[in-house]
């Protein structure tokens, strides 16, 4: 996903419009009767997210870590986030490594007069969230100290202390010591926030000390060590999404063939991950990295959809012979995940502290190969690829990371699942309602990214809306009535660090303050849809065409679903027939055209009515721009 690069309609898949948007002045009611059976079945992974490292969405997002630049990693930081306390001078020292990959730490230099406490600040990713909670906090440290560690959480301006916890360190300048520890916090009703680290000056005075690789977690999701920040993870986990397509999106590719992700470089003890400039313009720490993903997959319950790199970056690509040994990498990779502890790289899982073989079904070879110059050269390095991986693990379903026909091997092998990513304004999706209808029915599909963006503006919207949620929600119905082949959808991008944001909008948001999570009205859309499923879709007759009014209906055993979405800024009336059904609840999310959700002001919010069946007939008045679900038992 990137500005100018949004991947369009395959060639294959025909698109026929059959209807106009008809923007619905009539209203006449319309009654609709769910058939009880005789639909096709639907996919059960139908409605998943998209994740990447973007707009801060991992580091300083849903990985816990809070310190910014803690390892002085890529290029373009320098000292960001640092600044000294008390009177002493500190600065990045690129000769005093604290390992192979953390390649600087931070001199802390103690003037000979030095009687008080002196040390350093971070000021995390624009402020530090600082909450009544239990932190850990962590520093590797070089140079010769026996005596007192302070560590506070300190408001930037207010100076109010939220925490002050002493330590009692050992340290010697033959080598870097990490050191550990935890304290409680109590809240600071902003995010204006900072971690002081001191130490006794008058013991170090005139010497200068080493620290590096500084760490602060807040409660982590399922308290899992170097995991998910609980409070972001948590709203994640109520969308119940069936599954998480990651790391990429265009930050697995790399700006560089050099700097692409790397899978072998997101793995083991933290201070043994390089980093590397992203994508999107930023340095990615990687202590979200190809473990971390897994274990948030199975603590959310979420499928894996990992993407493998493929041979392309913006800076260049590597196909024909010279991709063989990437092709080894991934080998390596898959070795790694499914091997056993007898193997290479499933021993080196083991040892990370992932005994069982990772179960992951769904490889993705590459992200939008259609684009910037990868097309001619995708079809030799899917099948390189593809045949490598097919070989060894036959039951891994593979996804093409594109729908162009003319940038795909001209037969597909058989299972092969395409890859559309859409980025649209909401007419266009509305108009694209029918666009799985016609299809063959033995080419499955996965919508890898979607979201509704209004493309005019360079950055898109900065919020989502309702009007647009909507047209997200008849795109949604027109897939799940087509999940015979709309396999997976995923929505995208997932999150967003307001004070980093380089594409929007996003699926929620936040920054440091308090109550600053903020779901979108996208969010709930997706929320609604992803928790209320059925395994088959039913037939449904209508009085009615489809436009303005949208639906779907579902079931699994006696449990009914209808999806109703309303693109009209006029009410509209609908009966819902359901025999033999005898209640329903009714879900609705509704607002004005333009009204979205902003930060500490969550305006749109679903509203749940208990519906009472007469004789399995529901009443329901959708609002203007409705989306809404009606579960019937
Ligand atoms: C498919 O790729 C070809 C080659 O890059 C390009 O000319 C064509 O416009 C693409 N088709 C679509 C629908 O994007
Ligand atoms: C429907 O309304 C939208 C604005 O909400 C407008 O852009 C579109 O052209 C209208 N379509 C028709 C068929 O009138
Ligand atoms: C839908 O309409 C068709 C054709 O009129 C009819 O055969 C079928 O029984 C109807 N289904 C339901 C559930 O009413
Ligand atoms: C089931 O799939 C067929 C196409 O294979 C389609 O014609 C039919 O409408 C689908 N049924 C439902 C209930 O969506
Ligand atoms: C330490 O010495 C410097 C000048 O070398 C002076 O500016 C500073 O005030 C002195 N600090 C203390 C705490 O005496
Ligand atoms: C802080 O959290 C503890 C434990 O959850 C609770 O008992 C206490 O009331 C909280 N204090 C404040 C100021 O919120
Ligand atoms: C930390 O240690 C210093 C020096 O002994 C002491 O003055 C301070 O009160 C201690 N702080 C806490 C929170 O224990
Ligand atoms: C920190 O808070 C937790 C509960 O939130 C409590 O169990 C623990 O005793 C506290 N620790 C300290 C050192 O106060
Ligand atoms: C990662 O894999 C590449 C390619 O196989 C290899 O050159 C590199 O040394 C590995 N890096 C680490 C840290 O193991
Ligand atoms: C959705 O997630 C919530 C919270 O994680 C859980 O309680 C609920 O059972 C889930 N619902 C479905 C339909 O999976
Ligand atoms: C929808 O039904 C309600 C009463 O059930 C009525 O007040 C309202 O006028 C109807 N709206 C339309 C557009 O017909
Ligand atoms: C909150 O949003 C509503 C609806 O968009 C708007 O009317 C209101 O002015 C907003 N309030 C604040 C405090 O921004």
């Amino acid at each position: 996903m990137r500005p100018g690069c949004v991947a369009y309609l395959c060639l294959g898949l025909a698109i026929g419009i059959a209807q106009a948007i008809r923007n619905g002045t009539s209203s006449e009611p319309v009654t609709l009767t769910v058939a009880r059976e005789g639909g096709n079945k639907s996919s059960p992974l139908l409605f998943g997210v998209m994740f990447e490292e973007m707009d801060h969405s991992g580091d300083g997002g849903i990985h816990g870590q809070l310190l910014q630049n803690n390892g002085f990693q890529g290029t373009s930081l320098g000292m960001t986030s640092y600044a000294p306390v008390g009177n002493t001078e500190i600065s990045q020292d690129t000769l005093n490594p604290v390992s192979d990959a953390i390649t600087s730490s931070l001199k802390v230099s103690v003037p000979d007069n030095a009687t008080e406490y002196v040390g350093f600040a971070n000021t995390g990713y624009m402020g530090i969230p600082v909450m009544n909670h239990t932190y850990k906090s962590s520093f590797w440290m070089n140079g010769k100290y026996s005596g007192t560690i302070n560590l506070k959480l300190i408001g930037s301006q207010s100076g109010i202390v939220y925490a002050d916890h002493n330590l009692t360190v050992e340290s010697t300048d033959s080598a870097f010591k990490q050191f550990k520890t935890s304290f409680n916090s109590s809240a600071s009703p902003n995010g204006d926030n900072e971690w002081h680290l001191t130490l006794d000056g008058s013991k170090a005075a005139g010497s200068s000390l080493n620290f590096g690789y500084i760490q602060l977690f807040p409660p982590t999701y399922q308290d899992r060590e170097n995991g998910l920040r609980d409070d972001l993870a948590t709203v994640l986990s109520r969308v119940n999404s069936t599954f998480l397509r990651f790391p990429g999106g265009n930050n697995i590719e790399g700006l560089e063939i050099d700097t692409r992700w790397k899978w072998n470089t997101t793995i083991g003890p933290l201070v043994d991950r390089p980093g590397r400039e992203s994508d999107w313009f930023y340095p990615n720490t990687d202590a979200l990295g190809l473990d971390e993903y897994l274990w948030w997959c199975e603590d959310m319950k979420m499928a894996p959809l990992l993407a493998v790199w493929a041979g392309k970056s913006y800076g260049g690509i590597v196909s024909g012979s010279d991709l063989d040994p990437f092709v080894e990498d991934i080998m390596n990779e898959m070795e790694y995940l499914f091997g056993s502890e007898e193997t290479q790289y499933g021993k080196m899982r083991v040892q990370n502290g992932r005994k069982e073989p990772w179960k992951i079904d769904y490889v993705e070879i590459g992200n939008e190969d259609d684009l910037t110059g990868g097309c001619d050269t995708y079809p030799d390095r899917f099948t390189q690829i593809y045949n490598a991986i097919h070989d060894k693990y036959p039951n891994i379903a593979l996804v093409a990371s594109n729908g162009n026909y003319s940038c795909l091997p001209p037969a597909l092998p058989e299972n092969v699942i395409i890859d559309l990513h859409l980025y649209r304004q909401p007419d266009d999706f509305v108009a694209l309602f029918n666009q799985f209808d016609n299809q063959p029915r033995n080419q499955s599909v996965m919508v890898g990214e979607y979201g509704c963006r209004n493309t005019s503006s360079a950055l898109g919207d900065y919020w989502s809306f309702m009007q647009g949620s909507c047209s997200e929600a008849v795109y949604m119905i027109g897939m799940e009535r087509n999940s015979d082949i709309v396999q997976m959808a995923a929505y995208a991008p997932l999150l967003e660090h307001f004070g980093f944001i380089s594409w929007s909008p996003t699926m929620y948001g936040f920054n440091s303050s308090p109550e600053s999570i903020t779901p979108s009205t996208s969010y709930y859309v997706q929320k609604m849809f992803s928790s209320n499923k059925g395994n088959t879709v039913l037939p449904v007759n209508s009085t009615a065409d489809f436009g303005p009014l949208y639906w779907v209906a579902t079931k699994t055993d006696s449990k009914y679903y209808v999806k109703l979405a309303n693109y009209a800024s006029d009410e509209q009336n609908v009966t819902v027939s359901i025999p033999k059904t005898e209640s329903g609840r009714l879900e609705m999310l509704s607002g004005s055209q333009n009204e979205g959700n902003q930060p500490y002001n969550v305006t749109v919010l679903p509203v749940t009515t208990k519906l009472k069946g007469d004789h399995g007939n529901y009443s329901v008045t959708m609002a203007p721009w409705a989306v809404a679900v009606l579960v019937a038992m």
